[in-house]
C-alpha cells in the first residue's frame, strides 16, 4: 500500500523539517510505502531528514526535457541527481491553473521514468464531466498519450504508478463513494490490460483522510491514497 503525502504549496524549510521528522519518526514502523512530497524549497533538507528512514522523498512537477533554455524549470535528470525517488506528475491543480494538457502530463511522465523516477501520473474527471457520464472517457484520453509513447518509445512501465483524483473530491473533504472509486480502478485496470500493458498500481485521491482511509483502502483494486490536505500533519498523516 503506498501513502503518498502532496504537501502543495506549504510548509517552509524549517516546517518541512518538523513534518518531516515527525512523520519518519510515527511510520518507523509502518508496512505501507511512506512517499511525501514537499515544495521545491524543502527538497533538500527533507532528503536529509528522510535518510536512511523508510519515507521516500519525491517532487510536484519535473520538466520533460532533460536541460536547456526552459526558465524556471526542473528536469528528471537533475531530480534524479540529487537523490529524488518520485515525482508526481498532471495534478489537476497543474490542468487547471498552469495550463498542463495531458500531453504535456505525460511528456514528464515519460522522462521521469526514463530517469528512473517512480512517477505518479495523476487523472480524474471533473463533476461536470461525471455529471454527463464522460468519466472514463476523460480518463481515457488523460491516458491515450501515455499509450502512443510507451509503444513508440518501448519504455519500461515498472516505475509508473496512477493516482485516479476526481477533481470534485480534491480539497472538498468529499471523497468519491467507495462503489465509484471501485468501479473506475476496476476499469483503469481492465484498460491497461486491453492495451496489451504491466497493470500500475492506482491510488486514490480526494480527501482522503483517517476517518475514511480504511474503507477505501479495502477496495482490491485500490493500492495506495495521495493525500493532501491530511498529509500535512504527521499524526493524520500516519493513521
Ligand atoms: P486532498 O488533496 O487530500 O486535500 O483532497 C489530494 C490531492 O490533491 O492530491
Amino acid at each position: 500500500m503506498y501513502i503518498v503525502g502532496n504537501w502543495k504549496m506549504n510548509t517552509t524549510p524549517s516546517e518541512s523539517v518538523a513534518l518531516a521528522s515527525e512523520i519518519c519518526s510515527l511510520g518507523k514502523t509502518s508496512k505501507c510505502q511512506i512517499w511525501i512530497a514537499p515544495p521545491w524549497t524543502s527538497i533538500s533538507e527533507v532528503l536529509r531528514v528522510c535518510a536512511n528512514t523508510n519515507v521516500l522523498v519525491g517532487t510536484q512537477n519535473v520538466h520533460w526535457k532533460s536541460s536547456g533554455a526552459y526558465t524556471g524549470e526542473v528536469s528528471a535528470p537533475m531530480l534524479k541527481a540529487v537523490g529524488i525517488d518520485f515525482v508526481i506528475v498532471g495534478h489537476s491543480e497543474r490542468r487547471q491553473y498552469f495550463g498542463e494538457t495531458s500531453e504535456t502530463a505525460v511528456q514528464r511522465a515519460v522522462s521521469a521514468l526514463k530517469a528512473e523516477l517512480q512517477t505518479i501520473l495523476c487523472i480524474g474527471e471533473t463533476s461536470e464531466q461525471r455529471d454527463i457520464g464522460a468519466t472514463n472517457q476523460v480518463l481515457e484520453s488523460q491516458l491515450d498519450p501515455l499509450v502512443e509513447h510507451i509503444k513508440r518509445e518501448d519504455l519500461n512501465l515498472d516505475k509508473l504508478l496512477i493516482a485516479y483524483e476526481p477533481v470534485w473530491a480534491i480539497g472538498t473533504g468529499n471523497a468519491a463513494e467507495t462503489k465509484d472509486i471501485e468501479e473506475v480502478h476496476n476499469f483503469l485496470k481492465n484498460w491497461f490490460n486491453e492495451q496489451g500493458l504491466k497493470q500500475p498500481p492506482i491510488l486514490y485521491g480526494g480527501s482522503v483522510k483517517p476517518e475514511n482511509f480504511a474503507e477505501i483502502s479495502s477496495i482490491d483494486s485500490v493500492n495506495g491514497a495521495l493525500i493532501g490536505g491530511a498529509s500535512l500533519k504527521a499524526t493524520s498523516f500516519i493513521e
